[in-house]
């Protein structure tokens, strides 16, 4: 058989007005990515060979969001919002090369999983001109309902506004995804009027005129949470848990240890090696990858970073955009890491910030090390050499370079390099004076002091 070829249309030229944002519905995201990324992504990951948007005026943020990430793609500008056959049929020209398969998506229903728009191709595949896919709703309110003749076959969608109190009670519904035959577009779009309560055009009565045409239309039924859409904060978080729940699946099945996974919050494309481990309450941010039998200990938050081969971090560390944690080095508690290569094996214990570094591996960085990375104008680098040791409570104001095996006294302020395998030490020498506060205690007597014996 040859490979049939599929276009999928994503309607997102929804106002959004429920969601109280200055940003387009479908640029809020979910798991680290807009939901038009999901949606798209999906689409991809079905067969679409081409794909192709409906969004509102004044949303361009949307086709610019959606081809950085996917490329070239035509956009359509829908400009009043007449319902969703009209939103289908302003992409007319993509229509029109007629892709064997259409497939209308929703911008705002992101967890739609491949397999189920495969399952929709395969249904068209196999002689369906329509193909509707269905859900069971635990509450129908809202939804088309599907309504069937006494075989069992669906011969329209009627929209809740225009349903009589019996097809009110039907519980299967339309999630709004359809498949159709492509050459059957746009003509018969074209004949779909907006004779109903909303005065819209509804994509739905494709399905009665199709059927009236002898066509043959068929149904296949998905989860309802897979088609579980955003119209409000609410609706956000509950796709969010969902999606959640299904990355740490994911994670799980891929040889993650979680000890409370529903404490860890992932992104869509955070990657682990197998033998990782997680302790509780970590969240990652996208473009995350943490390599084989790497630990994240408790309360750590890391985004954009590369975590090395059994490298441990936290717990309550901070890894930001261009951390990079090389094979078995450590993180420890209070340290934050951003743009910085850590070096295999080295040591970042305790309450430290590196930006913008270099740390050679196996290097030591004592507790309350500072790179002064930034004076305010510009941002510098430092380098620190390979098994060098950084003493405690240093500060090393960049651009710096300590170099291989050398070490910095505690307390230290380093502004000029500090060679190979030298010492370098800052601070004002140690005055001791015996007896001093002996006397002082003396002189003051039984006065008021904090140093009072007790
Ligand atoms: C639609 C379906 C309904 C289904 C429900 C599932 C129709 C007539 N009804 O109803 O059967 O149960 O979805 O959620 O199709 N859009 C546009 N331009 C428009 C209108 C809509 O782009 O002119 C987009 C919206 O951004 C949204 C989607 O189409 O992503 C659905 O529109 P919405 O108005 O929410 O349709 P519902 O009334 O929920
Ligand atoms: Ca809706």
């Amino acid at each position: 058989m040859t490979k049939r070829t599929c276009l999928s249309l994503v309607l997102a030229a929804g106002e959004g007005t429920r969601m109280k944002s200055a940003r387009p519905k479908v640029m809020q995201e979910v798991a680290g990515r807009a939901m038009i990324g999901h949606v798209l992504d999906v689409a991809r990951a079905a067969g679409s060979d081409r794909m192709a948007l409906v969004v509102g005026p004044d949303i361009g943020e949307v086709a610019e969001a959606a081809r950085r990430e996917f490329g070239e793609m035509s956009v359509f500008t829908q400009q009043d919002r007449l319902g969703t056959a009209h939103a289908v049929l302003t992409a007319r020209a993509a229509l029109e090369d007629a892709a064997d398969d259409v497939l209308v998506l929703y911008g705002d229903t992101p967890l739609i999983r491949p397999d189920t728009l495969r399952r929709i191709r395969e249904t068209l595949a196999h002689g369906a001109d329509l193909v509707i896919l269905g859900f069971r709703a635990a509450d129908p309110t809202g939804y088309g309902r599907l309504i069937a003749d006494d075989r069992g076959a669906v011969v329209a969608i009627r929209e809740e506004r225009d349903a009589s109190a019996e097809e009110r009670t039907i519980v299967l519904c339309n999630s709004g995804v359809m498949g159709f035959r492509g050459a059957l577009l746009p003509a018969l779009l074209e004949e779909i009027g907006n004779d109903n309560a909303k005065k819209e055009f509804y994509l739905t009565d494709a399905v009665a005129l199709a059927r009236a045409k002898q066509l043959s239309v068929a149904f296949v039924e998905c989860a309802e949470e897979e088609v579980l859409g955003v119209n409000s904060r609410a609706e956000l978080a509950r796709v969010e848990a969902v999606c959640q729940q299904r990355l740490r699946h994911r994670a799980l099945e891929a040889g993650v240890t979680m000890t409370a996974p529903e404490t860890v919050f992932l992104s869509y494309d955070t990657e682990f090696g197998p033998d990782v481990k997680i302790e509780p309450n970590v969240v990652f941010g996208p473009g995350v990858t943490a390599r084989a039998g790497a630990t994240i200990r408790a309360f750590s938050h890391i985004e954009a970073a590369e975590i090395g081969e059994g490298a441990t971090v936290g717990p309550f560390a901070r890894l930001r955009p261009g951390a990079r944690i090389g094979a078995r080095a450590r993180v420890g508690n209070f340290v934050e890491i951003k743009a910085s290569d850590i070096g295999p094996g080295a040591k970042v214990n305790h309450l430290t910030y590196v930006g913008d570094a270099t740390v050679g591996a196996h290097a030591n960085i004592g507790a309350g090390t500072i790179t002064c990375n930034y004076d305010g104008y510009n941002k510098h680098r430092t380098v620190i050499g390979a098994g060098a040791f950084i003493g405690s409570n240093t500060a090393l104001v960049a651009p710096v370079t300590v170099g291989k095996g050398a070490y910095v006294g505690s307390g230290s302020v380093i502004t000029k390099d500090v060679e190979d395998d030298a010492l370098a030490l800052e601070r004002t020498e140690q005055i001791v004076r015996p007896g001093w506060a002996a006397r002082l205690r003396e002189k003051v007597g039984g006065k008021k002091s904090g140093n009072k014996k007790t």
